[in-house]
């Protein structure tokens, strides 16, 4: 385990030297196969495009930041474990919602190592930032399956920012939000340009409709029971009849929400350990969970710039 670390820290401070490199949300952000990355996701990139192998039976959640991966991955995780867990002594009554399976990116730095995650039970449950084009066919040729979620590129905006300075440190001075702006409309955030992490996702939707389920968190919001039923059914375990009529899926949404998840003691006063030095405390994954709140913030100028923006990305993709 120790060579191949060392091999990828080689590797990566190589091409560190060489890559595009843009003022960024978290620090710098460096451009890698045509995507942008901070320091530590492309050493995790790195690791994962040259070590990493998913196994058939893997579901892999994708998302760009702030989407909704924090919910999505508790649905995964307590739908998929519901034989498993009762809800009065539920793992996530106690294990903040990133801790409950692995996110590849940081694995092997910190978080877990390459041996832990082979040790894991199958089917493993895996989350990744990544966009598709970035996965090596280690991965996306395994037989995984793959849910992604994706939600208004404004909203998403606002979250980020509001999270970054949170969670940046002091010394670093706060984001202003029409720096953010500009930044993410040009395509400059991490693990972005967003509309191109989504429509690298699309195309494969498109294309194998079976190996990849597309969410949007609004949809999710809207109509929470009919998503999660196609979600239970896409991962191979579909609600039974009889669990229908005893408001399993009920008491998962419920489970799942908003409301009861950002209130649990452990999402209050928790925190999730990334990597050796770095722990983002859990309230910070729950703000508002509200479809539109960014039109508190935005000027109608730059919801509209946005709008065009994504009109432009997605004209013709079946996407809006
Ligand atoms: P806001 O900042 O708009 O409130 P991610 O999990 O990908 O980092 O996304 C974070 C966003 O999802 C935040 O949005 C957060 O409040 C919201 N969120 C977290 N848990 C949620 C839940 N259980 N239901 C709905 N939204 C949730």
């Amino acid at each position: 385990e120790e060579e191949y670390l060392e091999e990828t820290q080689h590797n990566f401070n190589e091409k560190l030297q060489t890559l595009p490199r843009e003022r960024g949300w978290f620090g710098h952000l460096f451009r890698y196969q045509d995507c942008w990355l901070d320091t530590f996701s492309l050493k995790g990139c790195m690791l994962v495009q040259n070590h990493f192998r998913a196994r058939p039976t893997d579901i892999i959640l994708g998302s760009s930041m702030k989407t909704g991966t924090t919910w999505l991955r508790t649905l995964v995780f307590t739908t998929m474990n519901r034989f498993l867990y009762d809800f009065s002594s539920h793992p996530l009554l106690n294990t903040g919602p990133h801790s409950c399976f692995p996110c590849i990116d940081t694995y092997s730095m910190g978080e877990i190592g390459i041996k832990d995650l082979e040790a894991l039970p199958s089917p493993w449950l895996l989350a990744t930032h990544f966009p598709y084009t970035l996965l090596p066919e280690a991965v996306t040729a395994s037989g995984s399956k793959f849910v992604y979620i994706w939600r208004d590129p404004k909203d998403v905006l606002v979250s980020m920012w509001q999270f970054v300075n949170k969670i940046n440190p002091k010394e670093i001075p706060p984001i202003g939000l029409n720096e953010a702006f500009e930044l993410f409309c040009k395509g400059i955030s991490n693990f972005g340009p967003f509309w191109d992490h989504v429509l690298g996702y699309w195309k494969v939707c498109q294309e194998t409709p079976n190996k990849m389920l597309f969410l949007k968190y609004e949809d999710m919001k809207r109509e929470p029971l009919v998503e999660l039923k196609k979600l239970a059914d896409f991962m191979g375990h579909p609600f039974t009849m009889e669990e229908e009529k005893d408001g399993v899926v009920e008491k998962i949404v419920e489970f799942c929400s908003f409301e009861h998840l950002s209130n649990l003691e452990v999402n209050k006063t928790g925190s999730h350990q990334i990597n050796r030095d770095t722990a983002i405390e859990n309230r910070h994954f729950f703000r508002k969970g509200q479809i539109g709140e960014s039109k508190i913030h935005l000027t109608s100028e730059m919801m509209d710039c946005i709008d065009r923006i994504t009109q432009h990305k997605f004209n013709g993709s079946g996407l809006i």
